[in-house]
């Protein structure tokens, strides 16, 4: 086994303020950034606030930035950073610090509340539907989300306007929007709930302008944009301006309301 001494610059501080450290530190054949962050934390600043569970990439808890990236700590190899590299890590930009690498993902949360859930037809009985592979076909990709957080944190739309976080969900819960839209039984039409309409006036999707920079960062390679975003902008848009389209839901949509 190989080993070297690697510098690293990490942030710290709180809400008030804060800025980078400087370490020279032990790295060995295999380690990830996150076994660098406990390295530290181990041998040389043990108050150094850091957040994780699973060191598996998958309880989203280690997000943060290295190198100005959005990435998880767990999942990101020492081996993808050449030996001589000064490697940065930073906490979250788009949301509050609450100490060092550690922030404030409550938007995240309150967002998600914002996002009706799920309405099962008022007909169906409990077991008398069974789902079947090609009704998740195209939503099924959504449910790998971990809930890092790297997409929102990563979206310019509030990572550099933190005006616009009251209107705009962010991809991860457009996105969820997308896929209840999606679900061949939610019946949110037959109480009224438009979610293609509440996507565009109360979830913002209109602040997303299809950068794909959200899809770029996200640890399970959901295609948030392609899959999700611009679907729901679509079919959003088919609404609002072709009549037929309108006056098909307006069809469909009966039977139920009787
Ligand atoms: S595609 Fe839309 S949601 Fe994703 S990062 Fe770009 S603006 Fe944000
Ligand atoms: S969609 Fe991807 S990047 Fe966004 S929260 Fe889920 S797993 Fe993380
Ligand atoms: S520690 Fe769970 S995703 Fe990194």
């Amino acid at each position: 086994m190989s080993s070297y001494e690697a510098a690293f610059k990490v942030w710290r501080g709180d809400i008030k303020g804060g800025g980078l450290e400087d370490f020279k530190i032990e790295v060995n054949d295999g380690e990830v950034v996150l076994d660098i962050i406990h390295r530290i934390q181990a041998t040389q600043a043990p108050d150094l606030a850091v957040r994780w569970n699973c060191k598996a990439g998958k309880c989203g808890s280690c997000s943060a930035e290295i190198n100005g990236r959005p990435r998880l700590m767990c999942m990101t190899r020492m081996s993808v950073f050449t030996r001589d590299e000064t490697i940065t890590v930073t906490p979250l930009r788009a949301f509050p610090v609450i100490r060092d690498l550690v922030t404030d993902v409550g938007f995240n949360y309150q967002k998600a509340r914002e996002v009706p859930s799920f309405v099962p037809p008022a007909d169906l009985g409990p077991g008398e539907y069974r789902m079947f592979q090609e009704d998740v076909d195209r939503s099924q990709e959504f449910r790998k989300c971990i809930e890092c957080f790297l997409c929102q944190d990563t979206c310019h739309v509030v990572r550099d306007h933190e005006e616009n976080k009251t209107a705009f969900a962010g991809p991860r819960f457009l996105m969820r929007v997308a896929e209840l839209d999606m679900h061949p039984l939610d019946a949110a039409e037959s109480t009224g709930l438009d979610r293609k309409a509440t996507a565009q006036e109360e979830h913002g999707l209109g602040y997303c302008n299809i950068t794909k920079c959200c899809s770029e960062v996200c640890p399970e390679g959901i295609h948030i944009t392609d899959n999700a975003l611009i679907p729901l902008k679509e079919r959003a848009v088919d609404r609002k301006y072709d009549p037929l389209v309108w006056l098909g839901s307006k069809i469909r949509r009966r039977p139920t309301e009787g």
